[in-house]
């Protein structure tokens, strides 16, 4: 499904600033994997997920999406394959345009004639449909511009953008590292109901270190570029997170750094 092949990627090279941001990674992710990336601030996790919509060219290696290199494919495709939530739910949503209007935007999302300002009957009755699984009853509020939303819910409708045209791809990054924990949970367990009811091919960036072990199905952790462990099936069943740190330690050298690093929920 995605196959990152050796890719490095070099902010600013040949300056005082130059700075090696990926170093030789190689992931491969098949259909359905759901990964969660850790690592400490500053490991490469954000520019992992840089590189693989193309935002960020690299400067070796490829990486493949059902075969095809992503960075020799037009923008509005790469869009159309890929479902991307950051962590300020501020920056998925435009405030001061309506909920639906939002979701239309997000419909059609990489399709080349943009956007063709009328949203029918049909989108409506899809919009409803979607925003039915979040639970928190903004099907009947279609119309709400979505600056009247609070973060979590937000941060759900986001969700919904990103997933809506069923992308081949999501991308998560810590996504639910800015809401208080309880809506964080919440807001989680939204995203397993998404992905398990479309199926995505998931890779998710995450500073909770339980959560890595429990979300998904294999859990990858980063170090200064590198890829330093890649968990999946009964080893990363058996692993606590009590252990998982102290493999970070033992590749590394170094004890976990992270501002937000949560041990447990
Ligand atoms: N646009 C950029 N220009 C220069 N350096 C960058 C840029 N983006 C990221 N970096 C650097 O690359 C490294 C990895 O960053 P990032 O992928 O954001 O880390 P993480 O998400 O794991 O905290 C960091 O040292 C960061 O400062
Ligand atoms: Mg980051």
């Amino acid at each position: 499904m995605l196959k990152i092949l050796r890719v490095s990627k070099i902010f600013n090279p040949g300056s005082i600033n130059e700075k090696v941001a990926l170093q030789n990674i190689s992931l491969h992710l098949q259909p359905g994997d759901v990964v969660n990336i850790i690592g400490s601030n500053g490991a490469g996790k954000t520019t992992v997920l840089n590189v693989v919509t193309g935002a960020c060219p690299v400067n070796a290696g490829a990486i493949l999406l059902k075969g095809q290199a992503i960075q020799s494919l037009p923008e509005h495709i790469r869009a159309a394959k890929m479902g991307r939530v950051f962590q300020d739910p501020l920056m998925g949503t435009a405030a001061t345009m309506t909920i639906e209007e939002n979701l239309a935007l997000a419909l059609r999302r990489g399709s080349r004639r943009r956007i063709r300002w009328g949203i029918t009957t049909k989108d409506r009755a899809l919009f409803r449909e979607r925003l039915s699984l979040l639970g928190l009853e903004l099907e009947n509020r279609l119309k709400d511009k979505v600056g009247l939303l609070s973060g979590g819910q937000r941060q759900a409708l986001t969700l919904l953008m990103a997933t809506i045209a069923t992308p081949q791809l999501l991308l998560l990054d810590e996504h639910t590292a800015a809401l208080d924990p309880k809506t964080g949970e919440k807001v989680l367990k939204l995203t397993a109901k998404i992905i398990k009811a479309f199926q995505l091919t998931t890779l998710m960036v995450t500073h909770n270190l339980e959560q890595a072990l429990q979300f998904g199905n294999r859990t990858v952790m980063m170090h200064e570029g590198r890829i330093i462990l890649d968990l999946k099936g009964e080893r990363r069943q058996r692993t606590s997170v009590k252990e998982l740190l102290a493999l970070f330690q033992q590749a590394s050298g170094k004890t976990m750094d992270c501002d937000r690093l949560l041990l447990a929920k």
